[in-house]
């Protein structure tokens, strides 16, 4: 094949590795499933290579089983990664991201608009080891200049941030970052790697939280680290040592969501929108916080940096309707079930508040989240009208 294939063949087209039966290769489509905690070795010689460090094979289940080393390597074909590492869920990715990349005496700079357990993590477990922590506006940009100290080691971003979906100007940041050699690090679940590139935009570390789009079904928890070829080392002989992993069979179902992320996706993004922009014209709604609509305060950052959109946004009704109304409103969904986490094909509904550590967008508000799926938004529509009968 001589053309560049487009991106849906490419997730879908994969070189396996089969067993053979009767001489005849096994030509399932799907790869072989491995688990395990014992890989046996052939004899003694390559037992003493295994201890020596030297075995070129894998020596043991935590040592990346086939369908992790698959996975992985779908991932960095598709982030342009030097290396992609799976954890077991989007919050160990992220967790040891920082642990990697900070020590003692470090300044660390955290979006105040990020995923709510990344800033517990900073703020008590990371301040334990002498790592100084900071909160960044959600929007920040070029303005990081000031929040810098000579010390500053890290920058850690999520572009739109969980909940109030600020975006943040990521080059005008990296640019700052990369004169000083400072790490950054993006948070990129919202976007997936179909909608931003974050190292074209000059990030060094993108996190993915596999358990939304990615797997695409609620029925895995996973995460993954990609890094530019500058931080591969350094990150490879942590994981190494940690001897995190993770799960074979969640693995090869987040290979096998690859291969129909597109078609999500682009089925999401069309149906969010469609949502969110009939919420824009309910006379109870005061603002409806999705980047790719006109009215979001960084939509030209969206329109400049991102090719589309996701399924997660939020709202706001007006001050008046945030008393005891509100979780009446939710209650009266049927078609939205109450719960966390995003990204798969049952619409999910959430309200919190929107309180940051810093004062923040919507200050003393609540925010209601939505994540449209992948049903009819005909049927969802109708179904938000039966909530608004509440304020009526
Ligand atoms: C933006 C974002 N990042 C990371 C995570 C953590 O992912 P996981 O649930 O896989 O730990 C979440 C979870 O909701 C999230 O919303």
């Amino acid at each position: 094949m001589t053309e560049k294939l487009h991106l849906a063949t490419q997730l879908i087209h994969e070189e396996q590795r089969f067993d053979t039966v009767g001489g005849k290769t096994i030509k399932t489509i799907n790869p072989a499933m491995y688990t395990g905690s014992t890989v046996l070795f052939d004899n003694c010689e390559d037992l003493r290579l295994a201890n020596a460090g030297e075995y070129p094979g894998i020596v043991y289940g935590t040592d990346r089983l086939p369908p992790q080393r698959s996975f992985e390597k779908k991932m960095e074909e598709l982030e342009g990664s030097a290396l992609t590492r799976a954890f077991p869920s989007g919050i160990s990715a992220i967790i040891n991201t920082l642990l990697t990349f900070t020590s003692s005496g470090d300044h660390v700079l955290i979006c105040d608009n990020v995923y709510g357990p990344t800033a517990a993590f900073c703020s008590k477990i990371l301040s334990k080891y002498d790592v100084a922590i900071d909160f960044l506006p959600p929007d920040i940009g070029s303005n990081i200049v000031q929040y810098l100290q000579p010390n500053t080691r890290l920058i850690y971003l999520e572009s739109p941030g969980s909940n109030t979906f600020e975006l943040q100007d990521i080059p005008a940041i990296t640019k700052q970052a990369t004169k000083r050699d400072i790490i950054t690090v993006v948070d990129n679940t919202w976007a997936t790697p179909l909608f931003l590139n974050p190292f074209a935009l000059g990030v060094d570390i993108i996190i993915q939280s596999v358990t939304k789009y990615i797997s695409g079904h609620s029925d895995v928890l996973l995460g993954t680290v990609s890094v530019n070829q500058r931080y591969a080392e350094e990150f490879d002989n942590f994981y190494q040592v940690m001897e995190t992993f993770a799960p074979p069979q969640d693995c090869y179902l987040a290979l096998r969501g690859l291969k129909t992320l597109p078609v999500r996706l682009a089925y999401h993004q069309q149906a969010a929108l469609e949502v969110a922009q009939w919420l824009e014209q309910q006379p109870s709604v005061e603002r409806v916080l999705h980047p790719a609509l006109p009215s979001h305060p960084q939509h030209h950052l969206w329109q400049r940096d991102f090719s589309g959109s996701s399924g997660l946004f939020a709202f706001l009704v007006h001050k008046k309707w945030e008393g005891p109304l509100l979780p009446q409103f939710v209650d009266n969904l049927d078609l939205f079930g109450i719960g966390y986490s995003w990204g798969g094909y049952k619409s999910l509904v959430t309200i919190g508040s929107s309180n940051r550590r810093k004062q923040g967008n919507y200050a003393n508000r609540t925010v209601i989240r939505l994540n449209i799926g992948l049903e009819d938004p005909g049927d969802l529509i109708n179904d938000l009208k039966k909530g608004f009968m509440v304020f009526q």
